[in-house]
């Protein structure tokens, strides 16, 4: 995926990194008289020229939350249903975002989502690593607490001496090693929550909430999202811009 266009207008400064918190899918199926079930699947529809509306304005990381560790609390056949969603997105959807040049990697515990997904995810992470693109990232069965903590059991596991740890050896122990820190969260379906997403990796992320639900989310959403942010002044902490 390249810079869009012809145009030699100066595009606003991107962020390198998005995480998206898909949301929404059930209240966009209760609005339109079908079952929360088809709701997600109708949230994987655009998925593609997603990733497409951010790699064109410059987008290097892009990563989405698609199953939280607390969402197998619900019913056992909406649980079913995410994971055939997430089979075939990785049968339908990888390999075409494959052929454009993405990195696939997914985020998140792979000894409860079954066996066929877990290699299938492996399969592709191999078959993309190689791939210059645009990193995508997909969090299902992610939890920031657990990777949090399996980061800190990690460490002492292997005799770490606590004194001298840095956050940066933190963060190398963590699910995201390798990826930077994300520049903007965007949240759609109108919930201002985290809900146990990068709750390490967002210290100074730019929040952005969206009241569009997951399966409206389309390019133009893309961009009004990405100009919000050109607009924010980040401090870290300081007085002025970095
Ligand atoms: C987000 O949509 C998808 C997942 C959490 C898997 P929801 O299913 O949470 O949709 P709402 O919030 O009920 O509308
Ligand atoms: C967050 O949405 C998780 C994903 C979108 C994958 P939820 O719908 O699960 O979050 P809560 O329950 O409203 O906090
Ligand atoms: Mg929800």
């Amino acid at each position: 995926m390249t810079q869009s266009g012809n145009s030699t207008a100066p595009q606003p400064a991107a962020p390198l990194h998005v995480a998206i918190t898909m949301d929404g899918n059930g209240r966009w199926a209760q609005k339109h008289h079908l079952t929360r079930e088809e709701g997600h699947w109708r949230g994987r529809v655009r998925l593609y020229d997603i990733v497409r509306a951010f790699s064109d304005r410059g987008v290097r990381y892009l990563t989405l939350y698609a199953f939280s560790t607390e969402n197998w609390r619900r019913p056992a056949a909406e649980v079913e249903s995410l994971l055939a969603l997430a089979a075939t997105a990785i049968e339908h959807d990888a390999p075409r975002l494959h052929e454009q040049g993405a990195r696939l990697l997914h985020l998140g515990r792979k000894d409860r989502i079954g066996r066929e997904i877990a290699e299938a995810i492996d399969r592709v992470v191999s078959m993309t690593g190689a791939n210059t693109g645009i990193t995508l990232s997909v969090a299902f069965d992610y939890g920031g607490r657990q990777d949090i903590l399996e980061a800190a059991r990690s460490l002492i596991r292997d005799g770490r001496p606590a004194e001298s740890l840095t956050e940066q050896e933190f963060g190398e122990r963590l699910l995201t090693r390798g990826l930077p820190d994300p520049d903007l969260i965007i949240r759609t379906g109108g919930e201002l929550r985290m809900s146990n997403f990068l709750l390490w990796q967002g210290a100074y992320a730019e929040l952005y909430f969206t009241p569009t639900l997951w399966p409206d989310f389309g390019p133009d959403d893309v961009n009004q999202a990405l100009d919000t942010y050109a607009a924010r002044t980040r401090r870290f902490g300081a007085l002025e811009a970095d």
